[in-house]
């Protein structure tokens, strides 16, 4: 496996032979990459290096976002921390690991909370590493997180770069609990986005983001020097104070 986690598949001896009958001088393909899963030592060993970038180059972004959602915060518990759509972390180069390190580093300053991750796209290595780190992997794909039984506490969502669908949905799950306006979540930077652009955006409405996000206090992150990609456009997102959220959620 090559550095940032995907394998070299070159053409097989019957294929480039073929190429060769069909025409001298034709057109050369470019080989073509194709992901494969990284094994358990892979995935160790990429965790290590994320972990390490975060520790030594990262120590910005990490002060930032500990003092930004300590602010977010205002005093509440932390009741759970939440990793939704991280994307896999089995090769050091892939921005899941970048993104998991932080998390996790920032679930570490909350030893309470239950700790979740979901995303269907994560092998079963990957799961089990987290297993081994305390972590409840959610096999199922809904955007319904457990409920909080506490009124006061808050949840810490971690929702990097996943699709709007998906953010509609989380944030229309749990209205009736009142949990959503208790959500503070790291995603899309949705800062600046009209009316209309929510309207547009989806085939259909977000009016559960539209509402949230009207009402938020929105933080950009700032870039991370060893990984600028990982957390571009990406901000943290939340009620500056208790909100009852309205939108007329389906
Ligand atoms: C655009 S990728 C972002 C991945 C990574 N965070 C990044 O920045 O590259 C969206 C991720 O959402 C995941 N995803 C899709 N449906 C999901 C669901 N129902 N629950 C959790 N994750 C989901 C996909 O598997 C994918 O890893």
């Amino acid at each position: 496996m090559e550095d940032d986690g995907f394998t070299r598949v070159w053409r097989s001896k019957k294929q480039r032979t073929a190429g060769t009958a069909a025409g001298k001088g034709g057109r050369k393909t470019a080989p073509c990459p194709s992901r494969v899963d990284g094994d358990a030592t892979e995935v160790e060993e990429a965790m290590r290096r994320a972990n390490e970038r975060m520790e030594k180059d990262g120590g910005e972004l990490l002060a930032w976002t500990r003092r930004e959602m300590d602010k977010a915060l205002r005093g509440r518990p932390v009741a759970q921390v939440l990793i939704l759509g991280n994307g896999n972390f089995d090769g050091a180069l892939e921005p899941g690991a970048a993104q998991l390190a932080l998390a996790l580093r920032v679930a570490e300053s909350f030893p309470s909370a239950s700790l979740h991750f979901q995303d269907p796209q994560c092998t079963a290595v990957e799961c089990d590493w987290l297993r081994a780190r305390r972590v409840d992997v959610r096999s199922g794909q809904d955007m319904q997180p457990p409920q909080m039984h506490n009124e006061d506490a808050v949840r810490l969502v971690f929702f990097i770069h996943n699709p709007h669908g998906l953010m509609e949905e989380l944030l229309s799950s749990d209205w009736e609990s009142g949990g959503t306006a208790r959500s503070v979540l790291l995603c899309n930077d949705y800062g600046g986005w009209t009316a209309d652009e929510f309207e547009q955006s989806i085939d259909g409405r977000m009016p559960a983001t539209c509402e949230f996000v009207r009402q938020a206090k929105i933080v950009r992150l700032p870039t991370y020097e060893p990984f600028p990609s990982a957390f571009h456009h990406t901000a943290l997102i939340y009620q500056p104070e208790d909100v009852q959220l309205q939108a007329a959620v389906n």
